[in-house]
């Protein structure tokens, strides 16, 4: 009982009042959640979060992103794709607009998030952007649309970091694009979206961890949503190297944001600044689980069902294209039930995830 009253309480921070208004949503996140919990080979449920990336082109070179490990096509995704994903679903929970390039760069953007709007009213829509295109007109679609939730990644607390972390002099344009929205939401006596803002700690950043929790703060934004290390699939260099890293220093900026956010409006979605002290045991190796396949699927911009978000490329995994069969079909195929068999041996299905700590 009180596990589904944590759950129902991380649900309403960041994603707000929405899952306890319709019924119709709060059970099928809770049959998924059910899945996810026992992960049963055969899924009746139907994922809580369907990941969308409109687009792997971007207009940012972020020195760690994953994007730069992939040779893929660059490209958009096809309205009538779009489209066949979005009808197929009954009331999905969450509805995420990304993926390994910047989604408000596709040019049928805010067309492709009013057909998601009007086929699914309650359903949560989120969105995670770079931030470059947020402006007065962006602004007014996003909130005129009901985006619910975006979560803007910044990656620095200075524009000199910016730079090195992003590859681009954009951080005091993207700064005020985050004003804009949440001026224009109040303007416009809108709830949504929840604006909220990642960091991923980078051997260039990580002395700025304090001063980006005080500037989110100073913005007024509602949460952050990841401030994390970089995954291991990172490409070269980006990676921590835990034995050449003061991670102390770390740490102790962690345990003053903490004390800083205790007396102040901001939601912390993940554990490192609730928890400092796991910042140790970062890259340490707890066994072997994943509830991905369960829960969080991936679609690329070509329409191919990738398991998880950290396997946004096709060439490395694919479970199936959506051009060919139906979500339905792909979601409890042969390939998925295979990689879902192996998963709950506690054994990686394939070599990918072997190196991800998920
Ligand atoms: C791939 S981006 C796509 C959305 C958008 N272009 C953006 O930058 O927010 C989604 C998120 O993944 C993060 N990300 C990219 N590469 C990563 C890595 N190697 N490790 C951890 N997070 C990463 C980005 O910083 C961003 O917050
Ligand atoms: S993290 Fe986002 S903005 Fe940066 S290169 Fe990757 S897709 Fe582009
Ligand atoms: S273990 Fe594999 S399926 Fe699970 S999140 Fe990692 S890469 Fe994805």
């Amino acid at each position: 009982m009180s596990n589904n009253l944590n759950l129902f309480s991380r649900y309403y921070k960041t994603h707000g009042m929405k899952i306890f208004l319709y019924p119709e949503v709060m059970y099928r996140w809770m049959l998924n959640k059910r899945d996810a919990r026992n992960r049963p080979i055969f899924v009746k449920s139907r994922p809580n979060i369907i990941q969308i990336e409109l687009t792997n082109i971007c207009n940012l070179s972020c020195k760690h992103c994953y994007r730069h490990l992939t040779k893929q096509q660059l490209g958009y995704m096809k309205k009538d794709v779009f489209e066949k994903i979005i009808s197929e679903f009954k009331s999905p929970v969450s509805i995420g607009l990304y993926g390994t390039g910047e989604s408000m760069l596709h040019p049928e953007f805010f067309d492709f998030v009013e057909y998601a709007r009007k086929r699914h009213r309650f359903s949560t829509i989120t969105l995670t952007t770079n931030g470059t295109l947020l402006n007065e007109t962006s602004a007014q679609k996003i909130i005129g649309l009901r985006i619910d939730k975006i979560c803007i990644s910044l990656d620095a607390a200075t524009p000199e970091t910016y730079v090195k972390t992003r590859g681009k002099d954009s951080f005091n344009q993207i700064l005020e694009g985050i004003r804009i929205l949440i001026n224009a939401r109040e303007k416009m006596h809108s709830k949504t979206p929840l604006v909220g803002v990642n960091f991923v700690i980078l051997e260039e950043n990580k002395k700025e961890i304090l001063d980006f929790v005080k500037l989110t703060v100073s913005l007024g934004v509602d949460f952050i949503g990841t401030l994390r290390f970089p995954l291991p699939i990172s490409p070269e260099g980006a990676y921590i190297d835990k034995s050449k890293t003061s991670l102390e220093g770390i740490y102790n900026q962690l345990v003053e944001a903490k004390k800083y956010i205790e007396t102040r409006k901001l939601f912390i979605k993940e554990s490192l600044i609730q928890n400092p002290e796991t910042v140790f045991n970062f890259g340490d190796r707890k066994g072997f689980f994943c509830s991905a396949p369960w829960e969080y699927p991936q679609i690329t911009w070509e329409g191919e069902v990738t398991p998880c978000c950290v396997i946004p490329f096709s060439e490395v995994y694919s479970l199936g294209n959506i051009g060919k069969s139906s979500f339905g079909e792909i979601w409890n195929n042969p390939e998925i039930c295979a990689f879902r068999r192996k998963i709950k041996k506690s054994i990686p299905p394939i070599n990918w995830c072997k190196k991800c700590f998920y």
